[in-house]
């Protein structure tokens, strides 16, 4: 006979072993907390303010970011790591099927007048046998000039695909550093305590191609002024920051290569 709590299980569609996973993970996280209760004395009042910035948090839509800024790293980390190019964290801005852009624009409007372009190529590898894969599915997206994202249309988002010879390439911006918190609960509590909310300038990316692992992760900029100080900590990596040609400081065009590796799944 089926218990209450079973059916109300049922009732959200939830499998025995996700239900099994849930009770593990809401254990975990009331022992790992209570310690900091125990540790920090943390009173009711505390609690209770804490929880009233959780819930403006919800409001704001950010939760998921903050749980990215404190926890994604961390994540891939124990997750992730298999030989090929790093992964890095998503974001909160990632918008499914942008558009494919068989010349490489992802520009839907004239930037800024200071605004750099970035011509970015590179080629598509196989981790294991480093011959170059065809017909990899890139999707990229990043903040504009000012280092805000478009959460309407699609500037600056776009998927490529790699040719026969696992070249892509893009025409893109060189974006600023990331800096959408200033007025929401994320930048409320980094200001409180003492904190910048910036992320160091990078470009998004998606790599799929069937019968490899996909790979999120994101290229960083080299003279972004937070490349050193980005406040998601641990997720600049010198593997991930894109070279610039030479001479790029004063330039309005630039080039820039990040080649790519990627991990076949086991046969
Ligand atoms: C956040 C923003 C980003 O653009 C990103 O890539 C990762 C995190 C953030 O909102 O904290
Ligand atoms: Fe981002």
């Amino acid at each position: 006979m089926l218990t209450k709590t079973s059916s109300s299980a049922e009732a959200v569609g939830i499998s025995p072993e996700q239900r099994e996973r849930l009770i593990r993970v809401w254990g975990s996280c009331c022992e790992a907390l209570q310690k900091v209760v125990t540790d920090l004395r943390i009173t009711q009042d505390e609690l209770k303010f804490a929880g009233l910035y959780f819930n403006r948090l919800g409001q704001s839509g950010m939760f998921p970011s903050l749980l990215a800024v404190g926890l994604a790293m961390t994540s891939m980390r124990v997750t992730e790591g298999n030989g090929g190019t790093p992964g890095n964290l998503e974001g909160p801005y990632y918008i499914a099927n942008a558009p494919v852009r068989p010349d490489g624009v992802l520009l839907e409007k004239e930037p800024g007048p200071d605004t750099r372009f970035l011509e970015l190529s590179g080629v598509v590898r196989d981790a294991k046998t480093g011959k170059p894969v065809d017909n990899v599915e890139l999707d990229f997206w990043n903040a504009d000039e000012n280092g805000i994202y478009d959460h309407v249309g699609h500037h600056l988002r776009g998927r490529v695909f790699t040719k026969a010879d696992g070249q892509y390439h893009v025409r893109d911006i060189v974006p600023k550093d990331y800096s959408e918190h200033d007025t929401d609960p994320i930048g409320e509590l980094f200001q409180a305590m003492g904190r910048h909310n910036r992320r160091a300038a990078h470009i998004h990316l998606k790599v799929r191609k069937p019968g490899y692992q996909s790979l999120t992760t994101q290229l960083y900029m080299p003279d972004g002024d937070y490349l050193d100080d980005d406040y998601v900590e641990g997720a600049v990596v010198p593997e991930l920051v894109v070279k610039f040609e030479d001479n790029a400081a004063n330039q309005r065009e630039i080039s820039a290569k990040f080649d790519i590796s990627i991990v076949a799944e086991p046969a």
